[in-house]
């Protein structure tokens, strides 16, 4: 703290609470809906937990009337969605869906009724089956032309309706789990593979922001970015330079593109150094740099913490414990392990626990500070207006014999996190609205229904689909409260 009184929060600040198409909408082959990648792949046995799926999810497609309507109590001022593409194109271009379009322009007007402002994702790691059965999906460049297809059609329909815009859900999340560790659809390992198809993607962001500049000159477009500060594990020079590298590879590597339309030398050189560096044809370079996006989306959830790779800097007894229990517990690992890396290098850093943090349920750290320093770094390096569009906890939550939920571990969790952005937009920083995840209780992708985040409890479990009611937990009140005070009884 050097500050001793916190600005408040902007007027219009947007209060908001988030969600996207597979995890809550359920509805899978309704009205002309296509598959996606994430509903074939859910179906592999042992790849998601207990088989879960989103067949059904909270049955979000048929009882969104009822979830607006409690967001309208609630005060909200935003709510984030995605749109699942394999409803509008169900082959993934060519024939529209209107049944599918129908149903995001009817979402939007019951939002627009209660002055919710939408806030549209295109793509949140739903590609329609029939794109990569055709052609590999995101290994191939005809996919940045059909996104832009999808994405005209989006703006052209919305553009009245429809301020806000997230062209990317967490790019840096969905390729590395995606083509690095087999753990999300299409399942695939190969590091390779993976940059090829992260640049494939970057050139469809910046094709379809293009696109959005002359369909809807007056929206706000960015993608929203799953950032974590990296920090050393300690002042040791080694460790430094180690956290440094993990800044670059995990974060700037991704947001320069974004938002400079260029990759990181240090980066490029390593890649280059171990072969797996994409290809760039001529005109890449300068699609990347014909737009820059107007805000950035930041989902925060933590950061990491790195030291010097344990080949050249062995671990010391003491460090052996956070090791492992880095190792067991996180799920979003992005060093490369030994056998996946194809490489003779030594890694440029090795991921540790932070042994000043406390972690959630399923092992993710808590570090309500991380939030102002990610605030701090991406002002300082981007400057650009910034929208948080998720954060939030993952808890088991326990239906009480009142049927209540009483969470208050997720208040005290929202509440920190809430203080540091006041104290982010105190320090200077262009902070323009929060979307907690998640308004209901919704899908987890690999851990089921029962890693609750909602403000709203749904009644329903990993094996059965039980009523599906919708139960306001005591967090819902409190945010509502938070809204109405815009922050000051924070
Ligand atoms: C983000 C995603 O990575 O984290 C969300 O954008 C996701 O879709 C959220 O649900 C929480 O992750 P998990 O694995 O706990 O569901």
């Amino acid at each position: 703290m050097f500050h001793t009184k916190l600005d408040d929060f902007p007027e219009n600040f947007l209060w908001g609470a988030a969600s996207a198409a597979y995890q809550i909408e359920g509805g899978w082959k309704e009205d002309g809906k296509g598959s996606s990648i994430w509903d074939t792949f859910s179906k592999i046995p042992g790849k998601t937990y207990k088989g879960t799926n989103g067949n059904v999810a909270v049955d979000h497609y048929h009882r969104y009337k009822e979830d607006v309507k409690l967001m309208a109590d609630m005060g909200l001022r935003a709510y984030r969605f995605s749109v699942a593409w394999s409803r509008i194109l169900p082959n993934g271009s060519g024939e529209i869906n209107d049944k599918g379009l129908q149903f995001y322009e009817n979402l939007i007007d019951e939002l627009r009724k209660y002055n919710i402002e939408p806030v549209l994702t295109l793509y949140h790691w739903d590609i329609p089956q029939a794109l990569q059965d055709a052609y590999q999906g995101w290994e191939s460049r005809q996919a940045i032309d059909d996104f832009n297809e999808y994405a005209r059609v989006l703006f052209k329909r919305f553009k009245n309706k429809v301020k806000y815009w997230v062209t990317f859900n967490e790019q840096n999340v969905f390729t590395a789990l995606g083509y690095r560790w087999e753990a999300h659809p299409p399942n695939i390992a190969n590091v390779k593979k993976m940059f090829e198809a992260n640049h494939i993607i970057n050139l469809a962001n910046a094709k379809a922001i293009q696109s959005f500049r002359e369909l809807v000159p007056n929206g706000r477009i960015g993608p929203s970015f799953g950032y974590g500060p990296i920090y050393p594990f300690d002042s040791n020079p080694n460790h430094v330079l180690a956290a440094l590298n993990g800044e670059e590879f995990q974060n700037h590597w991704w947001m320069d593109v974004y938002i400079h339309g260029k990759y990181p030398k240090v980066i490029w050189k390593q890649l280059e150094r171990l072969g797996v560096t994409p290809t760039i044809e001529s005109g890449d370079m300068e699609l990347l740099q014909s737009v820059k996006p107007d805000f950035l989306g930041v989902n925060y959830y933590h950061g990491g913490t790195v030291r010097a790779n344990k080949i050249e800097f062995p671990l010391k007894d003491e460090e052996q414990q956070l090791d492992k229990d880095f190792e067991a517990t996180d799920p979003y690992l992005m060093e490369p392990k030994e056998e996946q890396a194809q490489s003779p290098e030594v890694p440029m850093f090795t991921n540790v626990s932070n042994p000043y943090l406390e972690k959630t349920d399923w092992g993710w750290e808590i570090d309500p500070i991380g939030m102002r320093i990610a605030l701090r770094r991406l002002q300082s390096r981007y400057d650009l207006p910034m929208m948080i569009t998720e954060n939030g906890l993952g808890a088991f939550d326990e239906l009480t014999e009142n049927r209540e939920i009483e969470d208050q571990y997720r208040i005290d969790y929202l509440r920190e996190h809430l203080v540091e952005i006041q104290k982010a937009i105190t320090d200077g920083v262009d902070v323009i609205g929060y979307c907690a995840w998640s308004f209901t209780d919704l899908l987890s992708w690999l851990n089921g229904y029962r890693k609750r985040y909602g403000f709203v409890y749904i009644d329903r479990d990993d094996e059965n689909e039980k009523s599906l009611e919708r139960i306001p937990k005591k967090s819902y009140y409190w945010y509502k409260n938070i809204i109405k005070t815009n922050g000051k009884s924070l």
